[in-house]
């Protein structure tokens, strides 16, 4: 493990140059006037697998954007850890917000600024210096599969078809993921849970036409009025979601857990002026982190209708439509609760709209075990090169295709993920730190090595 050290050390400013290339291709999946980059993208990570040694590395077409494989077998009797991650990025929007044009990456105050910088190129890049680095060293101790999507950020929707016809190909151990967060630099975590998610796009109707709100107003439903209303309604005072049936699969998690959970560092009022709020609002009964991770949740990610332009126009509008997403958490099962959205939405419509319940790709939560030989590894690494051993904890974002992994593979993840919640992924200014980026590249060798050691 030395000679890796050795070499990352003077290989540090290469390994950053050729994360800053990838960070330049704009390989925005949801957007298809990008596919000729997402496509570049996708020929970059399958070329640096080459470089760093892989046996082979092959770029799979998809119906959507492609697949990268890549592997290096060096015994089939060794262990086999198979990467995953994703190469797509969110979109850049709103572009106006950031301080810098988010393809062209800047270092500032030890913080690399691009879209995708932590999510999650940055953290699938240190996967690929790792592997470079073992190869390089002679000290990679078992097999490794590379499979790096680039469909992550708009649902995996070809991945599954891809994971379910190339089940000899991915035949592995363990699969090993960074595209999560850490609490803070000096105190590491692991993920061992993530939420699912269901997402819906609703639309409400009221009369056939935009009408004259002079005219009509005061008569005919604004199905803008009627639609936040039905949103509202959607929580109680309690901020408990109030769609039938909602909770019923919801498992609790016991006290002895939530304490353990409890002892994580966090201080609310730096989570408040980090934010620049007054206060925090949620479920009765839970505290904050609680709220972001072991509890659901109903929001409306975007919402629209009506006038919008400049000044003013009275309108009453014809239509009024919301997108509105539901983190889930185990046992919820994303097209049940998709499914009681929609009766519930209809259900609860007045007779003056008409309401239509369309869905959008879905996930269903999952929960990483914590006493297997893969987290024990990975908990061993992150000891190892942070002095300070990982605390478990359980994150609110999605990776759909986790469930997926382990209901086809037969096959658990581990979440050993190095960016911050601050890294504004997904928003204007994403960053990922240059020690987040170098950590990662240090501490996933060792993960490979008490893997390997663990799995005798
Ligand atoms: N890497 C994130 C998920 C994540 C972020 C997990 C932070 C834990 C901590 C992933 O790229 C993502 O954004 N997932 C989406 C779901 C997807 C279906 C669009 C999400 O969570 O919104
Ligand atoms: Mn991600
Ligand atoms: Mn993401």
């Amino acid at each position: 493990m030395e000679k890796v050290k050795e070499l990352l050390e003077s290989s540090k400013q290469q390994f950053i140059d050729e994360l800053l290339e990838l960070l330049r291709i704009p390989s925005v999946s949801a957007d298809p006037k990008y596919k000729p980059e997402v496509a570049r993208a996708a020929e970059f990570v399958k070329q640096s697998l080459i470089n760093a040694g892989a046996d082979k590395a092959e770029v799979f077409p998809t119906k959507g954007h492609p697949i990268v494989y890549g592997e290096k077998i060096i015994d089939e009797k060794l262990p086999t850890i198979v990467v995953y991650g994703h190469y797509d990025v969110q979109p850049a929007d709103p572009i106006n917000l950031w301080s810098s044009p988010p393809f062209e990456p800047v270092i500032k105050d030890g913080k690399i600024y691009a879209r995708g910088s932590c999510d999650d190129k940055g953290q699938v890049y240190m996967h690929i210096k790792a592997f470079d680095l073992m190869m390089k060293t002679n000290t990679l101790p078992c097999n490794i599969k590379f499979m790096i999507e680039g469909e992550e950020e708009v649902g995996s929707n070809n991945l599954g078809d891809f994971v379910k016809a190339n089940k000899e190909k991915l035949k592995g151990n363990v699969i090993l993921i960074s595209d999560t967060s850490m609490l803070a630099n000096d105190t590491p975590s692991i993920d061992i849970g993530l939420r699912g998610l269901s997402y819906v796009e609703v639309e409400v109707v009221g009369p056939n036409r935009d009408l004259h709100s002079g005219v009509y107003g005061g008569a005919v439903a604004n199905p803008i009025n009627i639609l936040c209303k039905m949103i509202a309604d959607m929580k109680d005072e309690n901020n408990h979601i109030t769609i039938p049936g909602f909770y019923d699969d919801v498992q609790d998690v016991s006290d002895a857990d939530r304490a353990e959970m409890a002892k994580a560092p966090f201080n609310l009022n730096d989570y408040k002026k980090d934010l620049e709020i007054g206060d925090v609002i949620g479920e009765t009964g839970y505290s904050t982190l609680e709220r972001t991770s072991i509890r659901p949740t109903l929001d409306v990610n975007g919402i629209w209708g009506g006038y919008i332009g400049e000044g003013s126009k009275t309108v009453l509008p014809s239509k009024a439509n919301a997108k509105i997403s539901m983190r889930l958490v185990p046992n919820q099962n994303s097209d049940k609760v998709t499914a009681m959205f929609k009766s519930y939405f209809e259900s609860v419509a007045p007779a003056c709209v008409k309401v239509k319940v369309s869905a959008h790709h879905g996930g269903e939560p999952v929960l990483t075990p914590t006493d297997s030989i893969a987290f024990k590894a990975s908990s061993m690494a992150m000891e190892k090169t942070f002095g300070k051993k990982p605390i478990p904890t359980r994150s609110g974002g999605s990776i759909p295709i986790v469930a997926l992994f382990e209901k086809e593979l037969g096959l658990k993840s581990v979440l050993m993920g190095f960016g911050l919640d601050s890294d504004n992924i997904h928003s204007p200014d994403e960053h990922y730190g240059i020690f987040n980026y170098l950590k990662g590249i240090e501490t996933i060798p060792y993960f490979f090595k008490y893997f390997t050691e663990l799995s005798k």
